[in-house]
Order: C-alpha cells, then sequence, then structure tokens
C-alpha cells in the first residue's frame, strides 16, 4: 500500500468511475456511443462540433497548460475554475464527518466552505504579524488532517508566503496530507510559484486559473498540477465532460504563444496601475493602512469600512468589505481596473472624505 492509498479513503480507492463514452473510446470515425444527435445545429455553424460530447480531459488544453507551466501533460488536470478543483479535492481526500483540513485566515474562503460543505472539519490557524505562516500551529493540527491550503500570493492581504516556511509544512506532512498552494495570482508574482517544486514533493498540489492574468474569470478554467497517481484519483470523482468545447477552444487560444504574451502585458499594466493606486490612496487621512500587494488588488484598513462601502456603493462604485475576517477589522479590497474606473473610485473616495 502506498502512502497515497492510506490517505485516500477506502470508498474512493475501490470507487469504479463512470465509463464516458469518450474515455472508453478517444479515436474512431462512426460515432455511435454517446446517444448523441449527429446533427450540429445549423445555428451555431463556425463553433466547434457542440452536438459531439467533449474529451473527458481534453488533450490541446492538458498540453497547453502543461507546456505553460513546464509540467507533463499527465501532471495536469483540467478544471472549471480553482473552485472546482477545490471541491474535487475535498471529495476525493477526506471523509465526511471525520477528517480535517487546514486553513490560515485572512484568506480566500471556499477552502472552509468547501469543507463545511462536505461535513469536514475546517481548523483555523490565522496568519501571525506580516501574515507569515503560523509554521507550528499548522504542524500541531496535521496529524488531524488531509489537506492544508496555502494562499500566494493571498487573497485578501495581497502577501506572499514564505517558500521555506511552505517547504517545511510540506516535508512535514509527507506520507500524511496533501499541502495544496493556491496560485491564482502568481502571475503577478511568477518567481514566487511552488511548482518547480512539485517534481520534488510527491504531497504537494498546486492550484492555476485563467481567471486572473488571464482575464478570463468568465469562461471558468483553471488546472490542478500534482503527480500523476493525485491526478488519477481526482479524475476519479470528476464529472464525465466537465469542459465545454467553447472553453477547450478560448482556453488554447489563451495559452498559445500570442496569449502568453498578451497576458504577460496586462500583468505589466495591471502592477502599474496597482502601484499607482496605492500612492493614491497615501492621500487619504482617513485610511490607516496600506498593505503591500503582489496581486492585482490592494488591501487598506479605513476608520469606518461600513461608512465607505455605504457611500461608494450609493455612487455605484463596487469594492469589497473585508472586515468580517479575523485580523482584518475595517478592512477593504480594491481591484485594480481600468485607468476609468480607478479615476471613478478615486473621485469618490475625495467625495466621501470632503463629507467627514
Ligand atoms: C485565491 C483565490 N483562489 C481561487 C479563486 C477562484 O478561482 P477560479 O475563478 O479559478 O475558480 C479566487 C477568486 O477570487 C481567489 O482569489
Amino acid at each position: 500500500m502506498t502512502w497515497l492509498d492510506e490517505i485516500t479513503p477506502r470508498h474512493i480507492q475501490e470507487l469504479v468511475p463512470y465509463a464516458s463514452a469518450r474515455r472508453e473510446a478517444s479515436s474512431g470515425e462512426v460515432w455511435l456511443n454517446a446517444n448523441e444527435n449527429p446533427y450540429a445545429s445549423p445555428k451555431l455553424a463556425g463553433l466547434s462540433q457542440l452536438n459531439r460530447y467533449p474529451e473527458f480531459q481534453p488533450e490541446q488544453l492538458t498540453q497547453g497548460f502543461a507546456r505553460y507551466a513546464g509540467m507533463k501533460q499527465e501532471e495536469v488536470l483540467v478544471t472549471r475554475g480553482i473552485d472546482e478543483g477545490i471541491d474535487l479535492l475535498t471529495r476525493a481526500f477526506c471523509r465526511s464527518g471525520e477528517d480535517n483540513i487546514i486553513y490560515t485566515p485572512p484568506t480566500y474562503g471556499m477552502y472552509k466552505i468547501s469543507a463545511e460543505t462536505n461535513n469536514i472539519g475546517a481548523l483555523s490557524v490565522p496568519l501571525e504579524a506580516d501574515w507569515f505562516l503560523d509554521v507550528q500551529g499548522i504542524l500541531q493540527q496535521l496529524p488531524q488532517s488531509k489537506l492544508i491550503y496555502l494562499c500566494s500570493p493571498n487573497n485578501p492581504t495581497g502577501s506572499l508566503l514564505d517558500k521555506g516556511d511552505i517547504c517545511k509544512i510540506i516535508e512535514a506532512a509527507a506520507g500524511k496530507a496533501l499541502v495544496v498552494v493556491d496560485e491564482a495570482y502568481v502571475e503577478f508574482r511568477p518567481e514566487f510559484s511552488m511548482v518547480s517544486m512539485l517534481s520534488k514533493y510527491p504531497n504537494l498540489v498546486v492550484m492555476r486559473t485563467l481567471s486572473k492574468a488571464f482575464g478570463l474569470a468568465g469562461l471558468r478554467c483553471g488546472f490542478l498540477l500534482a503527480s500523476p497517481e493525485i491526478i488519477e484519483v481526482l479524475q476519479k470523482v470528476s464529472a464525465p465532460y466537465p469542459i465545454p468545447i467553447p472553453v477547450v477552444d478560448v482556453a488554447s487560444e489563451a495559452l498559445s504563444e500570442k496569449g502568453i504574451d498578451a497576458m504577460m502585458r496586462d500583468v505589466e499594466t495591471l502592477t502599474k496601475d496597482r502601484d499607482k493606486l496605492s500612492d493614491m490612496l497615501r492621500e487619504f487621512s482617513f485610511i490607516r493602512k496600506i498593505y503591500p500587494s503582489s496581486a492585482n488588488f490592494i488591501l487598506f484598513q479605513v476608520k469606518d469600512a461600513t461608512a465607505v462601502m455605504t457611500f461608494l456603493l450609493d455612487k455605484d462604485v463596487v469594492i469589497r468589505n473585508q472586515s468580517s475576517q479575523p485580523g482584518l477589522d475595517n478592512t477593504m479590497r480594491v481591484s485594480v481596473g481600468t485607468e476609468n474606473e480607478i479615476e471613478k473610485f478615486y473621485q469618490n473616495m475625495k467625495a466621501y472624505e470632503a463629507s467627514l
């Protein structure tokens, strides 16, 4: 029995995944095995054949992301965004009513919600001062846990985790739990990616997405990177045809050389605009603190977050109140928008200050 078998619940080990038509036969000429309508709708002429089911894991896309991330195709799982990746990990590795995950607030909310939805314990080990990981706190909770979620750059703090700390946790969890690093924003600081560590650590999983730097949040496309053995377990609990054909077409284009160049130009613009926005925020006397950011948003603390939110919402400017998260009293998060959007936000912040 391998360590992965030991951490994979018995019902998942024994699960025989649904043998979808596309998984049973991947090549052929006369396709009569999936009860599809053989006629493509004439209204959709020009689009790929939507009367046919997509491949279970579209090769074009797994290859495209593998090339971009420097991985092998069998180390990539395409998902409907990171959110689906989190759901698959929870359902594949945690037993309802028995297992736990660890999360490190303030952080992205879905790790905890996915656990709670599946009746799995969510153990909170809050980040420490300057958003460092509480490594000792995490190690103490390890024996009870199957998944440890770490987010870098972190949402909503915009901070990076120390790679040495992440490695300590991965090493302590070896053979017992998977460490899942959420790199939704890593294109803004690619040098902090843990992808190169995947070959060293078999219990590391990295989650990536096209929703942020690639500008395709509406597409719903993300990727889990891990050993082929872990990918195989996750495939068991996946839907039979998770990735719609139009998503495959658009995502493959985004991962072409041209698409990656365009993403990198956006990252450059957004990074400059973020730093300008941060300078603008410094002008306001009601802002107490502006947190440094390694992503496309800025977290800042005000005297009264509810009052600022209400004022801005009344002017149709929507940012996010983060005050409910531990350690984030009266903080708000603003995303880096277009020049016009930033200007409108700035003018309304000025109007708020004038109203005080
Ligand atoms: C840290 C983090 N992870 C994951 C997600 C969701 O990503 P996706 O759109 O790929 O589901 C978000 C979205 O805001 C996020 O901030």
